[in-house]
């Protein structure tokens, strides 16, 4: 029902600049920004995504919502509040936590993430799916940086929320992110209608390589070009920027992107012992398979004599074994 939708977002709006404003302006928000803080998180970074911070009492919400009347039992619809187990009324989903609102493709709130301070579990607690919430269909700061998606025809899928935040300050505008799902048919659906290529900078640790893999075909069928951002071994793009700053991250990965085949071929060469006999060949043989999967002639004579520099392989035999795999895999 609309009427229910439009407090439901009414409630986000305002809880999400409750959350801010305890963060910013409060006692109780201390230890929650020297945490951002301690992580290089900027007050205009702050600002711009209106990060918050959720106390740990109970009620703080379910108090504020009450008082403006808001109807609670909408409010635990909504996913911003739980109900008690005996019945008894409701208590906060988010509590000790930072806050991030998500908004839909029009800016109007609509579901939270909280991040605990430090070490714990879950690292992340997320909205659950409501009327107004399909994790499926949401794509973290997509409100605010489709104009610049548009524009460049590009966007820069990051994981997190962090890497987004970060990355918009060094000057990514076109960056989003999933929210705790991988990508899915429909979040390459809207990227399809907003770009023509999609700059995949996941994390770069084995979940956000294997994230890579399972997300290239997906993004290729949806019709969009895909290029592959690499990052050091095991760090995340808002490591990176914390580590190097702005403008390395910038310079070294955003605009350094390798193709899809080269991300392949690299990630397929860490399965293979390449000072092994077996495992140079077993590499080998993958990586002619990967490159046979290429339409272009050009394109696969091109890794092909890359392959066959480094292996000192004759490109005829290459080729050959390339052709053979092709008529088998028609
Ligand atoms: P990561 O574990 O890489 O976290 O998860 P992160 O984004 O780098 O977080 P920081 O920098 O430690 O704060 C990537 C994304 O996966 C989702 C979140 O969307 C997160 O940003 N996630 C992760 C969850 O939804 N829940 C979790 O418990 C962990
Ligand atoms: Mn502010
Ligand atoms: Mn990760
Ligand atoms: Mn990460
Ligand atoms: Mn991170």
């Amino acid at each position: 029902e609309s009427g229910e939708r439009d407090k439901l977002i009414e409630a986000h709006e305002l809880t999400g600049k409750l959350y801010h404003y305890l963060l910013m302006n409060t006692s109780h928000g201390q230890p929650a920004l020297e945490y951002l803080r301690s992580r290089g998180v900027t007050d205009k970074q702050i600002d711009q995504f209106l990060i918050g911070y959720a106390p740990p009492e109970w009620d703080t919400l379910v108090r504020f919502l009450d008082k403006r009347e808001f109807k609670l039992d909408l409010m635990e619809k909504g996913g911003l509040l739980i109900a008690k187990q005996d019945g008894s009324g409701y208590i906060d989903r988010f509590r000790d936590r930072i806050m991030f609102p998500i908004r839909n493709g029009e800016g109007k709130a609509i579901a939270l993430a909280g991040r605990i301070l430090g070490e714990g579990q879950p690292k992340y607690l997320n909205s659950p799916e409501t009327m107004l919430f399909n994790k499926s269909r949401s794509l973290y700061n997509f409100n605010q940086s489709r104009a610049a998606m548009r524009k460049s025809r590009r966007a820069v899928l990051f994981e997190g929320y962090m890497d987004v935040v970060k990355a918009w300050t060094a000057g990514v505008n076109n960056g989003v992110a999933t929210m705790g799902t991988s990508l899915t048919e429909s979040h390459a659906m809207i990227l399809q209608r907003n770009v023509d290529e999609v700059l995949l900078c996941y994390d770069g640790d084995s979940a956000g390589q294997a994230a890579v893999v399972k997300t290239i075909p997906l993004l290729e069928k949806a019709g969009l070009r895909v290029q592959v951002a690499m990052l050091p071994k095991g760090m995340d793009p808002d490591e990176f920027i914390e580590k190097n700053g702005a403008q390395a991250f910038i310079r070294e990965t955003i605009e350094h992107p390798v193709s899809v085949t080269k991300f392949k071929l690299i990630y397929a060469k860490k399965n293979h012992i390449l000072l092994e006999e077996e495992g140079q060949k077993n590499y080998m043989l993958e990586a002619v398979g990967i490159i046979a999967e290429l339409d272009s002639p050009t394109e696969r004579e091109f890794y092909l004599k890359d392959l066959s520099r480094e292996f000192d392989i004759s490109l005829e035999a290459l080729k050959q074994d390339c052709f053979q795999h092709r008529q088998q895999h028609q």
